[in-house]
């Protein structure tokens, strides 16, 4: 079980007139500073910002922040659940792609919807408080539980490449793929990680290798470019990725660029492993063409390093993420087993004790 020291990506600090400290994600590597927001408004920028990323980090983000907007409410429920479902909705504007952000929403409207019609704002921003530090706190367990999963699959001696940051940032604390790197190396298993880059935004650059520094494995940054003669020189044994949202038939929607590394890995016949929780999963789409993909600005691409570095007036098209057929991933590791071979029904087989629990806690 991980025990290592991590700095805490998300932290709610009080009770329900608390406020929400994040890392601010795009300060680093340079500098470890907090992004303290006190209303709903700086939680939805900091997630449109990518000062707070990830799957599951933007979903506990998000929870927290519809406690910063029920600040506001008053009254009875009458009043307060129509300003309810206009935080939510508000929060489900903030990015369309990882589904754990609309799965985080629609606990805390389930929590709500099971309040009686006498229950004040008060009862309200109580509960959803709790709610929001549930999710947090699982979260917490889940990685740990990825992690052990995972790392049942990463031998002595093994290189491997991972792109964008699947980590403690991205996460609750130690992450999905980059828990199941930590627990292998916990386990004495010598291990040497390629980070991807990354561009446009550089995750992998800026917090991957960051944090694999922090946690002192040893790393090695490459240009997305770079991947493919890395697995030809022989380095690797396996890719290992996150996810964003996994379609009922096992497509899944990463960080721009996994697809690309996914073709690779099956052209040097290496596996590649997605590490994500069950609450990744979106067993309402049934492939990854019916996944909405974030397209974002173009300056990310034609000013991504400060400057520019493109002509002023060229077209661009920036997808911030693609998605990987089914077919082309050798495992899913969740935090209750690994989904192996990649098809709907071992998705639903591996996924029941998950989806029983949800119906417990209801
Ligand atoms: O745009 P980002 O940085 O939020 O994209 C993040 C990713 O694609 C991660 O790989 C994914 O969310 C997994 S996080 C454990």
């Amino acid at each position: 079980m991980l025990q290592r020291q991590t700095p805490l990506s998300i932290d709610w600090i009080g009770d329900v007139d608390g406020y929400l400290d994040l890392i601010d994600q795009t300060r680093l590597p340079e500098r470890l500073e907090y992004r303290t927001c006190h209303t709903s408004d700086e939680v939805w920028q900091a997630i449109r910002q990518l000062a707070v990323r990830g799957a599951p980090a933007i979903g506990i983000a998000a929870a927290y922040g519809v406690i910063l907007a029920a600040r506001d409410f008053a009254g009875g429920s009458e009043r307060w659940r129509p300003e309810l479902a206009r935080a939510l909705e508000y929060f489900a504007s903030s990015r369309p792609t990882a589904v754990n952000l609309f799965w985080a929403l629609d606990r805390l409207r389930a929590r709500a919807d099971r309040l009686p019609a006498s229950a004040s704002a008060d009862d309200l921003r109580r509960e959803l408080l709790d709610e929001a530090r549930r999710i947090h706190q699982e979260d917490r367990e889940i990685c740990r539980e990825i992690g052990r999963c995972g790392a049942e699959l990463l031998a002595d001696g093994d290189g491997v490449i991972t792109h964008c940051n699947t980590g403690g940032l991205a996460t609750a604390e130690f992450g999905t793929a980059l828990a199941a790197i930590l627990t292998a190396a916990d386990q004495g298993k010598q291990l040497h990680v390629f980070v991807t880059e990354t561009r446009p935004l550089l995750q992998g650059a800026r917090l991957t290798a960051w944090e694999l520094m922090q946690h002192d494995i040893p790393a090695t940054l490459i240009c997305d470019s770079a991947a493919a003669q890395v697995m030809k020189e022989g380095r690797v044994r396996s890719v290992w990725v996150g996810a964003d949202r996994i379609a009922a038939n096992g497509d899944v929607a990463n960080k721009i660029g996994t697809y690309a590394l996914a073709l690779l890995a099956r052209a040097h016949d290496l596996p590649l492993y997605v590490a994500a929780p069950a609450s990744t999963f979106d067993l309402s789409l049934r492939s990854g063409d019916e996944i909405p993909i974030e397209q974002r600005a173009a300056e990310e691409v034609a000013e991504g390093f400060g400057r520019r570095t493109a002509p002023e007036g060229v077209s661009v098209y920036n997808p911030a993420f693609d998605v990987t057929p089914a077919q082309l991933i050798e495992g899913i590791v969740t935090e209750w087993g690994v989904v192996r071979p990649v098809e709907t029904a071992g998705i639903r087989r591996v996924l029941s004790p998950a989806q029983e629990n949800r119906k417990l806690s209801q």
